[in-house]
């Protein structure tokens, strides 16, 4: 009998993008039987009202545990067929024994990582990235059991190369890149050199259609996005939406500029570096595929640079 996943847990889900992976999930509430969310006992006092809302309103039901304690995850896992993670940089390290314990359960047949992000297996150089080692170490586990027979759970990586979101806000550290559309300010990272962007509203959208084609997703990444494009065309689309006037304020960052940035930030040990990391990878185009994966789950719709720079200007309040 094929499967089909009906009984769903998940990790980290009122996390930033857990937040929109349940959301989607929310919308085909019908097609699931249990929704179930495993949650801190911190979130479950910080987020209660959410938390109340998601279990009264959505029929989520909630299990406040502590993500380390084998006991109340194998209890979690019963009757669940499918887990995802969500949890964030900081917990992605209690996955293997997350996963270790949803391959032995009898019931749980399917997990997704904490992925959602850039392509860990991009090429060659990808093993030697700092901020990959702890998604890679989860890959490995997942892949070598399956080679040795001894998994007993299928996976699906889901790539979403950076959120869209975020790669059109400034960040703190300006070097980094973005833009500030209250300031007429735009910092952009090598102008011309494209790169793959997914709204994190897409990101759940991808997710609910990965759980839709268990057949086609299982035991593979796929890597996805909403769209691609360039520094170059993503100023010109704010300049577009703002008047039509050229900004005052717009600089360039080379990626060799970059680079050294980004050396000097791990040197000097600050927090910031891997961030800067990230961003050398997508600038040195460490975010772009021949073809993308969404037609194998669907072509579902996708977000349009145009709308996530109104989405922008929007929450910038500029219109
Ligand atoms: N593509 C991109 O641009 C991009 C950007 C950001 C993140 N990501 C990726 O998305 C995934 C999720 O990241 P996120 O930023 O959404 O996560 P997050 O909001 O920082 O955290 C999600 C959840 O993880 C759990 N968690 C976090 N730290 C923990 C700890 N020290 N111990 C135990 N649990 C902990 C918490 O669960 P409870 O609430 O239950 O306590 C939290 O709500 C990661 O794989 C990350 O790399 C990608």
């Amino acid at each position: 009998m094929t499967f089909h996943p009906k009984n769903i847990l998940l990790f980290g889900a009122t996390g930033q993008i857990g937040s929109f992976i349940l959301s989607s999930l929310l919308t085909a509430r019908n097609e699931f039987n249990r929704i179930v969310i495993f949650t801190s006992p911190g979130t479950a006092s910080k987020k209660a009202s959410l938390l109340s809302d998601l279990k009264t309103k959505s029929n989520v039901e909630i299990i406040v545990g502590d993500i380390t304690d084998e006991n109340a995850i194998r209890e979690a896992y019963n009757g669940i067929d499918t887990v995802i993670s969500a949890v964030g940089r900081d917990a992605l390290q209690y996955q293997i024994p997350l996963i270790a314990l949803a391959s032995s359960h009898p019931d749980v047949k399917w997990i997704l990582p904490s992925e959602f992000g850039t392509d860990i297996a991009y090429s060659p150089a990808s093993v030697n990235e700092k901020p990959h080692q702890q998604k890679l170490k989860v890959r490995a586990y997942l892949e070598e059991n399956q080679e040795k027979g001894t998994l007993g759970v299928g996976y699906t990586y889901v790539v979403t190369g950076p959120f869209a979101d975020y790669y059109l806000r400034l960040i703190p550290e300006e070097q980094g890149g973005g833009w500030d559309v209250a300031r007429r300010k735009g910092v952009l990272l090598e102008k011309g050199n494209e790169v793959s962007l997914t709204s994190m509203k897409d990101v759940g959208t991808l997710v609910l259609e990965t759980l839709r084609r268990p057949d086609v997703a299982m035991n593979r990444a796929l890597k996805v996005n909403s769209f691609t494009t360039t520094p170059a065309l993503i100023q010109k689309e704010f300049e577009r939406q703002t008047g039509g006037e050229a900004w005052k304020d717009v600089s360039e960052i080379s990626l060799a500029r970059l680079r050294e940035l980004e050396t000097a930030a791990w040197e000097a040990g600050k927090p910031y570096a891997t961030v800067l990391t990230l961003r050398r990878i997508w600038t040195e185009g460490g975010t772009l595929y021949d073809k993308r994966d969404n037609g194998l789950i669907g072509e579902p719709p996708m977000v349009t640079l145009e709308e996530m720079v109104a989405e922008e200007v929007k929450r910038a309040g500029q219109v």
